[in-house]
């Protein structure tokens, strides 16, 4: 039995759905300057804003002006709370000014209010892909360390501000999936560093991440000293990495894979860098930037939950290669299809048992309470003849999932705080930058040439999502 008080939800994030890019005294972010892309075509990022280039976070789905209609949607489904972040740069424009942006905060405040006025508390991711453009080209993003004093500005800001709002925030959306660090997307969107123009990027990932380890935990203990009713957790793509075979060398190598996510939740919750990293380091002959202060931050900042999207499982196999540079769905050269399960069209393998692997995982080596914070799919939908959506494979997803995730509290002891579905109305996918790639349970007329009125329609899955909401999980219809 899930818990009564289980936070049923939905997560969506400001660069992806707000638009209104320049309103309110925005400064521009890193995904103002990202353009579309597809499965195939990866998303350039321009070093200003061309003309003529397509940007399609400048406008997502108009989310800065249609919100209290799009909240009341959500109201209706049930939702007790709405996972969103804030936009750095409608805070602190270009990041470096000593006072915040008043028309940036006074957004939020409503955003709040309307979202608590419909029962659903508000729950914050502070930086999900979005940090000022400003502190990337002129700071030279994470890999500078001035990073984590703006940050903890950014994150002190809000918490001063909206803690009789919020209770539930993250620190840094996904912040292992620099870990990728071949790809040049995932350091920009996480770090504001391109990888391709450092001299050595997977030290680059590991400076940057320690940084973003100390600004993460120097935010805890402010959140925690500002009102002790306000919980931070980390935040990761938590994708179950499974050995091919029972070949060994597959199964060490499974094990190894999944430092891409044990390496950030490790420092996060244990607060103390993991032998394998230490080994790592000393065997790279790496020097890196981290003090005995920091340490004794990262000791004291230990967060206070795990938070995790989950979309997929991947599979690795030792005597195979893969081109892994642009991939969005997989992060390790030798990953490989795994035979038992299907994938979306953006070869994304569908695994609800591997939700239960995940809540088991973390449960066993950290024993915190957890907060599934994404978890969907990505489908191509357009309204039938009559106008309606019916999305029975994101209805047949989720009843997989949330099965598996029942089976997670009810069998393993799981201590989970909720269920976010990403993406509960269409918005802009991060990977592709495509709005095709449509995720929620309200669709949004608007296409990815511009085109559409950015009408809401409810999917066939808005009623059976309700009902799931209503029953507390009991009736997955
Ligand atoms: C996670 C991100 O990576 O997955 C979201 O936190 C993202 O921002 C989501 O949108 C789904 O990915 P995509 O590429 O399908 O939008």
């Amino acid at each position: 039995m899930l818990r009564n008080d289980f936070l049923w939800g939905g997560a969506i994030a400001a660069h992806q759905v707000e638009g209104a890019y320049r309103a309110g005294g925005k400064g521009l972010s890193v995904a103002d300057v990202m353009t579309a892309g597809t499965v195939d075509v990866p998303r350039r990022v321009t070093d200003d804003i061309e003309a003529g280039e397509s940007y399609p976070n400048h406008d997502a789905i108009d989310f800065y002006h249609t919100y209290k209609g799009d909240i009341e949607l959500f109201g209706e489904m049930g939702f007790k709370c709405l996972r969103t972040s804030i936009a750095w740069s409608r805070i602190f424009p270009e990041g470096d000014e000593t006072e915040p942006n008043e028309e940036g905060l006074a957004f939020y405040d409503d955003l709040f209010d309307t979202m608590l006025a419909h029962g659903i508390k508000p729950v914050v991711t502070l930086s999900h892909f979005e940090m000022p453009l400003h502190l990337a080209q002129t700071y030279g993003g994470w890999e500078n360390r001035e990073l984590i004093d703006l940050f903890v500005r950014f994150a002190t800001t809000c918490f001063e501000r909206y803690h009789d709002k919020v209770a539930h925030w993250m620190t840094f959306n996904e912040i292992n999936n620099q870990y990728s660090y071949t790809n040049d997307m995932f350091g920009w969107t996480c770090s504001g560093v391109l990888f391709s123009r450092t001299d050595d990027p997977e030290r680059a990932m590991y400076q940057m991440s320690h940084y973003q380890f100390v600004a993460s935990a120097k935010a805890v203990m402010a959140a925690h000293a500002i009102d002790p009713d306000m919980s931070v957790g980390c935040m990761v793509a938590a994708d179950a990495v499974y050995p091919y075979g029972c070949d060994p060398a597959d199964v060490l190598l499974a094990n190894d894979a999944m430092h891409s996510t044990f390496f950030f939740t490790d420092v996060q919750a244990r607060g103390t860098y993991p032998h394998y990293a230490l080994a790592h380091f000393a065997r790279r002959g790496w020097d890196l930037d981290i003090t005995d202060d920091d340490l004794a931050v990262l000791e004291q900042g230990t967060v206070d939950y795990i938070g995790f999207s989950y979309y997929m499982s991947n599979t690795v196999r030792h005597d195979a290669t893969a081109d892994v540079s642009t991939s969005t769905s997989c992060s390790n050269e030798h990953m490989v299809a795994n035979p038992n399960l299907t994938a979306t069209e953006w070869g994304w393998q569908i695994d609800p048992e591997g939700l239960r692997w995940v809540l088991k995982t973390f449960d066993e080596r950290y024993q915190l309470p957890q907060f599934i914070v994404e978890n969907g799919i990505g489908i191509i939908e357009r309204p039938d003849a009559d106008g309606g959506i019916d999305d029975e494979e994101r209805i047949e997803f989720f009843r997989a999932h949330i099965t598996q995730m029942e089976k997670a509290v009810d069998e393993d002891g799981v201590d989970l705080m909720g269920f976010l579905p990403w993406g509960c109305i269409d918005l802009v996918s991060f990977t592709t930058g495509e709005l095709r790639k449509r995720y929620g349970f309200i669709y949004v007329d608007r296409n990815d040439d511009g085109s559409g009125t950015g009408r809401r329609i409810r999917k066939r899955s808005f009623d059976w999502y309700r009902h799931v909401i209503e029953t507390n999980g009991e009736d997955l219809g």
